[in-house]
C-alpha cells in the first residue's frame, strides 16, 4: 500500500469479529501501516456485545466510564494511528475531519457516552462536528463518519438503509453536512460504513447529494480467495478536476496470510 502513492489511510471503524473478538490484535495489525492514518471508532469499538444489542433496542444501558477505559486502551493498541472524534487531522493535503464516533443509527447512540462529551441533543451533535469543520484548515474535506448521513434512501438497497426498508442514516451528520457545504468552498466527500453491503446484494455504495460525495466502503467480505492467493479490497479515493473520486480496488496479500472478515 505504501508503494501505491496513497497519501494516508481512513479506516471507518468496527474492527472485532462477529462476536467482539480480536479487537486489539486486529489494531495492533492495524497500527503497522505504513503510513499517515485516522480512524472513527464503531459500535463494535469499545462497547460490549450487550451494550450494543441494548443501544440496538434504544435501550439505556452502557457503562460510561468502562466505555471511556475501553476507548483509551483502543486508542493506546492504535498506536500512530489518530482517533477523530469531532475533531481533525490531515492526511497528505487532504483534511479529515471525524463525526460522533460509535455511531449506529436510529438515534444518537449511546447517549449516556455522549452526555460525557456534552452532547445531549441533535442540535449539539450538529454542532459539534460543524464547529471543528469550521476549526480545520482550507483543502479537499473527507468526512470520516461510521455511520453515513440521512436522506440517500430508505429502498433496502441505498447506502445506508435497513435491508428490509427504512433510512439508517444519521440525521446530525446529515445536517452538519449541510451547514459544512455552505462553510467550505472545496470538494467534499463522506465516507463510512456500518452498514455492510454484501456482494452482488445490489446495495449501492455511492451517492451524491448536495454536491458532495457519499461512499459506504463496508464491503463483504473484504477478503477473498483469488486462484492461489487472497485479496482485499479497499477504496481509493483522490481529487480530480476540483471534485472526489471513488473507485474500489484490490490489492493481493502474501499467500498463506490468515483471513479476516470481521
Ligand atoms: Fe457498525
Amino acid at each position: 500500500m505504501a508503494d501505491a502513492g496513497y497519501g494516508g489511510v481512513a479506516f471507518v471503524g468496527d474492527l472485532p469479529g462477529r462476536w467482539h473478538q480480536r479487537l486489539h490484535e486486529t489494531a495492533a495489525a492495524m497500527a503497522t501501516v505504513p503510513l499517515p492514518a485516522a480512524i472513527v471508532l464503531g459500535n463494535h469499538d469499545g462497547p460490549t456485545a450487550a451494550e450494543v444489542l441494548a443501544e440496538a433496542l434504544c435501550v439505556d444501558w452502557l457503562d460510561a466510564a468502562r466505555l471511556e477505559r475501553a476507548r483509551s486502551e483502543l486508542i493506546a493498541s492504535l498506536g500512530p494511528i489518530r482517533e477523530l472524534a469531532w475533531s481533525w487531522t490531515t492526511l497528505g493535503d487532504v483534511v479529515v475531519l471525524g463525526a460522533r464516533p460509535h455511531a449506529m443509527g436510529r438515534r444518537l447512540s449511546f447517549p449516556r457516552w455522549l452526555a460525557t462529551r456534552g452532547i445531549v441533543t441533535e442540535d449539539h451533535a450538529v454542532d459539534a462536528l460543524v464547529e471543528a469543520g469550521r476549526a480545520a484548515p482550507a483543502g479537499p474535506l473527507l468526512v470520516l463518519a461510521h455511520n453515513g448521513p440521512s436522506g440517500l434512501g430508505d429502498d433496502g438497497r441505498a447506502p445506508w438503509s435497513l435491508p428490509w426498508g427504512g433510512d439508517l442514516g444519521d440525521r446530525d451528520l446529515r445536517r452538519a453536512l449541510t451547514a459544512l457545504r455552505g462553510l467550505r468552498p472545496g470538494p467534499i466527500a463522506v465516507v463510512a460504513g456500518h452498514v455492510h453491503r454484501r456482494v452482488g446484494d445490489g446495495r449501492r455504495w455511492l451517492a451524491e447529494f448536495d454536491g458532495l460525495l457519499a461512499v459506504n466502503v463496508a464491503r463483504f467480505p473484504r477478503h477473498e480467495q483469488r486462484g492461489d492467493g487472497v485479496v482485499a479490497h479497499h477504496v481509493a479515493l483522490e481529487v480530480a478536476d476540483g471534485r472526489w473520486v471513488a473507485e474500489a480496488r484490490q490489492v493481493p496479500l502474501n499467500a498463506g496470510r490468515g483471513r479476516s472478515d470481521g
